[in-house]
């Protein structure tokens, strides 16, 4: 049970920006992916979720075909909302304003939906026997009532220090950069996926957000969600600690390591992979 990305190459137009990238994510595990401006991180969270302007490229069948799996189940044709349904989530790096969508409703139907769906992946693994009529039964009604849900919404913002007035406004509609950062935090926590990723999270963010977003992530891992973070500073990494570190340099990961090796960036940067690149 991971999520496992394999042989990972991904073209723009006829321009290939992924080479060959393989990452497996344990559920709990955190994993940062650091690297130059124009590497390929940001088109590697589109790409695991199936925006449909980056191609998979194909041309390598049988043992190196590329694929994503989400706990055994290969994602990599399906579209972006049965990947999301599946558990998969991403926090974008700039996210975009919806105006009239309205943070609470959004995120009261999100949640539903993912509960939903996770009832039935459930239910299809235990077909047979009572044992799984009477989970069936148990997990069938997942969903909140309004209220439960809303005092669930509320408890998390707070503690991620948005005011609640905040919930009733259209999606990023106004709100600041580093407000918007949080927000995206927001829906992690609601909706719990399986595996998360964020795309900067931490740029724009002042020291105190900063501390309370990387409270995020630790509370995410705690419920088994397994997360990537995309940084370029090592300072998030300070209060949410990865498990391991990915330099990604041209389209392709040229090392991984421990928290070390953040410290290595911070001090050396990239010049060493870029070279050999
Ligand atoms: N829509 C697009 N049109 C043209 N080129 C694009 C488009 N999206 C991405 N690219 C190119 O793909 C390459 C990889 O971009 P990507 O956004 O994945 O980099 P990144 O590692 O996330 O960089 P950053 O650290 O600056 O966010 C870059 O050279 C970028 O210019
Ligand atoms: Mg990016």
């Amino acid at each position: 049970m991971s999520l496992i990305i394999k042989n990972l190459s991904v073209n723009l137009r006829e321009r290939q920006i992924l080479k060959e990238i393989s990452l497996e994510v344990a559920p709990g595990t955190l994993h940062a992916i650091m690297g130059p401006n124009g590497g390929g991180k940001s088109t590697l969270s589109a790409a695991l979720l199936g925006n449909s302007a980056y191609t998979v490229t194909d041309r390598v069948r049988g043992k190196n075909k590329p694929q994503i799996l989400v706990d055994n189940k290969d994602i990599t044709g399906l579209p972006t909302d049965m990947r999301a349904k599946l558990g998969l989530f991403l926090a974008f790096q700039s996210p975009i304003s919806i105006p009239g969508v309205n943070v609470a409703n959004l995120l009261k139907t999100a949640y539903q939906l993912s509960k939903e769906q996770r009832t039935k992946n459930h239910s299809s693994r235990h077909k047979e026997g009572l044992r799984a009529r009477k989970d069936q039964k148990k997990l069938h009604n997942p969903a909140l009532s309004v209220w439960e849900f809303n005092e669930m919404l509320v408890k998390e913002a707070k503690k991620l220090s948005i005011p609640q007035d905040f919930l009733r406004r259209s999606l990023n509609e106004a709100f600041s950069g580093g407000e918007k950062k949080k927000l995206e935090m927001l829906q992690a926590v609601i909706l719990s996926p399986k595996y998360a990723v964020f795309d900067e999270i931490d740029t724009g963010l002042d020291v105190d957000a900063l501390k309370i977003v990387a409270t995020g992530i630790e509370q995410l891992k705690k419920k088994k969600t397994g997360v990537i973070v995309i940084t370029h500073y090592q300072r998030i990494l300070k209060y949410a600690r990865p498990d391991f570190v990915h330099i990604l340099v041209g389209g392709r990961i040229v090392a991984s390591g421990n928290r070390n090796l953040a410290k290595e960036v911070e001090e050396n940067g990239y010049r060493k992979w870029a070279d050999n690149n």
